[in-house]
């Protein structure tokens, strides 16, 4: 791996803790104004500090983040083109590699749709970017997608990930799902969790706790943040489970006390 590539991937994983609290704002690109990210600048921006790395799209970056956050590691978004009113997996690249490079991407965002309508579109597009990416050192996270009529248990989800790793991902973007520790032995390349759903905050620190403990580098985590009453006091918690190994009820508990 080049200087470039192993930089930026150092940019998205903490070297320190082998772990990372990666905060996912990017859901705008196909729901649209989503709830907790109407006005990312009083939103999003408090919670910065406390993010190993931001993932969202050129458009937020460039309206919403200050000049005086331009040090924190972005992972750009760099598929699209359907919205939650049509077939998801009609997605194609969006990203120009001259942007991302622009912009300082410490690496690109792309969902894969394994099993949907445009799954065969998505995995060549996947291939496209990471070709890309290796000419410029960019590292290229794989999102599993899931849509309406997809699994999310261990089978499917090992499934699209070992497809994406193959294909050349360097992290994989996945869901939690019962026997998660064998998605992680068939996958040989960093993964991630998305939150999902919003939950209550202990089950949200759970399913963190439970995705690190099980072989996942953090969390790429966004509606679990965002949405919760207090996003600043939740940031805070979930570091502590990924970074400082604390045990859900730790964190619940420091959620608490940051709250008030
Ligand atoms: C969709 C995505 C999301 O837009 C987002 O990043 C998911 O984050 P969360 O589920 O934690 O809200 O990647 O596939």
């Amino acid at each position: 791996m080049d200087w470039g590539m192993k930089n930026r991937l150092s940019r998205i994983i903490n070297p320190g803790t082998g772990r990372t609290v990666m905060l996912a704002v990017d859901h705008g690109y196909f729901l649209g104004p989503t709830s907790g990210l109407e006005r990312p600048q009083e939103s999003i921006v408090p919670l910065l500090p406390y993010a190993d790395c931001l993932m969202l799209n050129r458009g937020m970056l460039r309206s919403a983040i200050p000049a005086e956050k331009a040090g924190l590691p972005i992972v750009l978004r760099a598929s699209g083109g359907s919205s939650v009113l049509k077939e998801l997996s009609n997605e194609e690249i969006t990203l120009s590699m001259e942007d991302a490079i622009r912009l300082n991407a410490s690496g690109l965002a792309l969902s894969i749709f394994v099993g949907a309508e445009y799954e065969k579109q998505t995995l060549d597009s996947l291939s496209r970017l990471v070709n890309e990416g290796e000419k410029y050192g960019i590292p290229i996270l794989a999102v599993t997608a899931v849509g309406k009529e997809m699994g999310r248990d261990v089978r499917y989800l090992s499934l699209a990930s070992r497809i994406a790793a193959e294909l050349g991902a360097h992290v994989i973007k996945t869901y939690y799902c019962e026997d998660f520790e064998k998605l992680i032995s068939s996958c040989p390349v960093p993964v991630v969790i998305a939150g999902g759903k919003k939950l209550p905050e202990p089950e949200a620190l759970e399913l963190a706790y439970n995705a690190v403990q099980r072989g996942a580098v953090g969390v790429d985590m966004g509606r679990n943040i965002f949405q919760s009453e207090h996003p600043l006091a939740m940031i805070q918690a979930v570091r502590a489970v990924v970074h400082e190994k604390a045990t859900p009820e730790q964190a619940f508990d420091l959620y608490n006390s940051l709250k008030n």
